[in-house]
């Protein structure tokens, strides 16, 4: 190796100094007769200067230097002339006299600057993915990404939990999401499927004596992409013996509160706050809550049931609920706000949205005159109002109120300028029921997955009452973005089978699809339990990112496209013979 230093980690205590450094040409300017280059590599930027009278055949070849040519140079580690210091860069006190210089490759012009944060359209960035990765955001971003892992890892192993890897090449998992296929060559027309989660092997992990397995592992899930959903994501997947849910929560808060001062010096107060997925869903409307602020729901359902509005009796009637939030201090909102606001709840099912303003000459809403004083006085008390506030209203089905609700909270958070960007509030949901309903197929599905234990003393509402059913599940949410989720499981066959049953499952079909696993949970299967985090998510609210594809290397775009290799591809038809398949036009 000839670099005795990273550009970026030359300091003034190495003045003097003859250093060799390899980089890339980040910016160059020519100023009678000296040329400067700000060379750059993984650490950061320095200053080299070329003076034809140092070394005149460097400043001459110098002279053909462009953007992202990759060279090596040697010099002496120099002061910079007094009113030249740049105290924003680490290197800024010094530069580097060369006294020789050899081009190790050039470069075409790039596409983008990587110089400035200049507006880049993403599917160019994706495309040129190598050079959008020597800017200094992504760079960054996956270097903290890593330091994150490896404290993780330190931590756990501390914890004496194993790294056991689980294969790829699998059967479909049940995370409810659509799976991704691979056909197999060797037995025609059977295919693997990519795990959605390492669930089952994790729990065959603990049927075999493991009793405390990790892994930072690829999951794949074949769902409409968002913000913060990749195909293929990554976890911090987690799963331990002889524990209940008390157990996993104190650990990972420690292993929470260690990472976050390890990675970004950051105090967490342990434990964090806990909720029932009742109570979040009431005074949020949402399953994941961002707490950095207030602004909660209240139902107004038995105010709104005697009031002379037709469209709140109606709801009633129909057993809907009529919710309202306090948007505090906007009842300056304009007529046209107000409209911008309604459009919004309806982008989420709502029919409309009623509104009271709390002014200096008392309540001025259009529904008002629907209202009794004492109504309103009741309403404008339920909502802690205060003159200059206004009140707003979704009547509809249950969902339909609490989607509307949500969304309208987090975005007047927004306008009121609410949420601390670099505030990290963390919240546990627990009590989640096992089951829902789900309308289309008409039949339960599990909420969190079928191997989800239900709480002990649940276990007759099975028969008699099974959506009242809680679960010994818990999701970990961040900031307003659900970053984990886990449960204790089922050990017991017996439980097992009843679960499977209550999901339309039947003996059959689950011997078909679980069989390995219920006949392992026969073989002195022990209490065991877990959580897997997704670390991209989590990456993504620390490093302030937008996108979760800016934290990741290699992503793909909304489409499931990877510009850079353009996969998907299409493939030869001999290839998909040997795989026994066929594709229609
Ligand atoms: P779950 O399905 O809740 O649980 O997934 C765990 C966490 O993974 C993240 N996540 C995703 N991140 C990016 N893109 C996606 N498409 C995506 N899907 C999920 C979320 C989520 O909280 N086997 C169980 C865990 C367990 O029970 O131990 C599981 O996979 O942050
Ligand atoms: P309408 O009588 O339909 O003109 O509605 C009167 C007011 O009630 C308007 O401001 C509507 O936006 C509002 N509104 C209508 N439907 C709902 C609803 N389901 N929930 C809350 N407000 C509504």
């Amino acid at each position: 190796m000839k670099r005795t230093h990273y550009c970026g980690e030359v300091r003034k205590s190495d003045i003097g100094k003859v250093v060799t450094l390899q980089g890339w040409v980040h910016r160059r300017r020519d100023h009678g007769g000296l040329i400067f280059i700000d060379l750059r590599d993984r650490e950061g930027l320095v200053q080299v200067v070329f003076n034809p009278e140092k070394n005149s055949t460097s400043h001459e070849a110098a002279g053909e230097l462009r953007s992202e040519y990759v060279i090596t140079v040697s010099g002496e580690v120099a002061a910079r002339p007094q009113g030249t210091v740049n105290p924003k860069l680490p290197t800024g006190e010094i530069e580097i006299l060369v006294t020789s210089l050899e081009i190790l490759n050039s470069s075409k012009t790039p596409p983008f600057s990587i110089d400035e944060e200049s507006e880049v359209s993403e599917n160019l960035r994706l495309q040129y993915r190598y050079l959008d990765l020597r800017r200094d955001r992504l760079r960054e971003n996956l270097l903290f990404r890593y330091n994150f892992v490896r404290a993780v890892r330190d931590f756990l192993h501390t914890k004496k939990f194993i790294d056991v890897e689980t294969p790829f090449l699998t059967k479909s998992t049940p995370e409810g999401a659509r799976d991704y296929l691979v056909p197999s060559r060797l037995n025609a027309g059977h295919f693997y499927a990519l795990p959605q989660s390492p669930q089952l092997f994790k729990q065959i992990l603990m049927v075999a004596g493991f009793d405390r397995y990790y892994q930072v592992v690829k999951c794949f899930r074949d769902e409409d992409l968002r913000a913060d959903r990749q195909p293929e994501f990554t976890q911090i997947d987690l799963e331990m013996s002889f524990v209940d849910r008390e157990d996993v929560i104190s650990l990972m808060e420690e292993m929470l509160s260690y990472v976050l001062k390890e990675t970004k010096g950051i105090e967490v107060t342990t434990p964090f706050p806990r909720m029932s997925y009742k109570e979040v869903m009431e005074r949020y409307g949402i399953d994941k809550p961002d707490t950095r602020f207030g602004l909660e729901l209240r139902d107004i359902s038995d105010i709104a049931s005697g009031v002379e509005f037709r469209v709140f009796k109606q709801v009633i009637e129909q057993k809907g609920i009529v919710k309202g939030l306090n948007a505090k201090g906007l009842a300056g909102l304009s007529r046209k706000e107000l409209d911008d606001l309604t459009e919004f709840a309806k982008g989420y099912g709502a029919q409309g949205l009623a509104w009271i303003k709390v002014t200096q000459n008392g309540f001025e809403s259009p529904i008002a005159k629907f209202f009794t004083q004492e109504q309103l006085n009741s309403v404008a008390q339920r909502l802690e109002a205060e003159q200059g506030d206004i009140l707003i209203f979704v009547a509809d089905k249950i969902k339909v109120v609490n989607d509307a609700l949500a969304n309208l909270r987090l975005s007047i958070a927004e306008r009121l300028n609410l949420i601390k960007k670099d505030e990290y509030k963390f919240l546990w949901v627990m009590d989640f029921p096992l089951l829902e309903y789900d309308d289309e197929e008409k039949r339960y599905v599990a909420m969190h997955h079928p191997f989800t234990s239900p709480m002990a003393e649940d276990i007759p509402l099975l028969e008699t009452d099974p959506l009242s059913a809680r679960a010994k599940a818990y999701d970990i949410v961040m900031n307003g973005s659900e970053i984990g989720g886990g449960s204790i499981r089922i050990h017991s066959k017996t439980v097992q089978g009843k679960m499977f049953e209550l999901l339309g499952i039947n003996a059959e079909e689950a011997e078909a699809k679980f069989g390995f696993l219920l006949e392992a949970l026969e073989y002195g299967a022990p209490p065991h339990g877990g959580l897997a985090f997704g670390l991209d998510r989590i990456i993504m609210l620390l490093t302030g990112s937008e996108s979760i594809r800016d934290v990741i290397a290699f992503p793909k775009t909304q489409k499931g496209i990877c510009p850079m290799t353009d996969a998907p591809s299409l493939v030869e038809r001999k290839q998909l013979r040997e795989l026994h398949l066929k594709v229609e036009e």
